[in-house]
């Protein structure tokens, strides 16, 4: 009876030891990039989807997962974007073309992509 006792109070204790690194390990490094919330016929609109997934895969690193920025690259989120590019296309120029220490991703991204994810970052983040 009490080996059995025993044992199970080890494997509790490893589970929680397991519980708190996998905690660490989430809490460490960036940001993650929020869903896109459900329209009114109840589905993600696709577009700000897209516009998600390309932001994680080439923005995320330098601006971070929530667009509040990083030592590579200023914050962008909670109206930050519309506030320095009223003009979508002025922001998008800056996209394709790049600015300073900002890569250039006219020749990686479609016009479309570029949209996309500028529409993510400023209804999303
Ligand atoms: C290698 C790092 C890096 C990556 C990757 C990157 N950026 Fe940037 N971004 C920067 C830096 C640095 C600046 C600041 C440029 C400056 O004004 O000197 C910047 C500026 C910007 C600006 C202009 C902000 C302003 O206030 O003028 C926009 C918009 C922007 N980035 C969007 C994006 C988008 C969208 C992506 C992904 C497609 C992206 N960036 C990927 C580093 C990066």
């Amino acid at each position: 009876m009490f080996p059995l006792v025993a044992r199970g109070k080890a494997i509790a204790h490893w589970l929680a030891a397991l519980a708190l690194l996998l905690a660490i390990a989430a809490g460490c490094g960036s940001a993650s990039s929020p869903e896109v919330g459900l329209g009114p016929d109840g589905t993600p609109d696709p577009v700000m989807v897209a516009g998600r997934s390309v932001y994680i895969d080439r923005c995320s690193s330098c601006h971070d997962g929530d667009g509040s920025g990083t030592g590579n690259g200023p914050r962008l989120n909670q109206g930050r974007l519309v506030e320095a590019y009223p003009d979508l296309a002025d922001a998008a120029a800056v996209v394709a073309d790049g600015k300073d220490r900002m890569p250039a991703f006219g020749g990686l991204l479609s016009a479309g992509e570029i949209d996309a994810v500028l529409r993510y970052i400023n209804e999303v983040l």
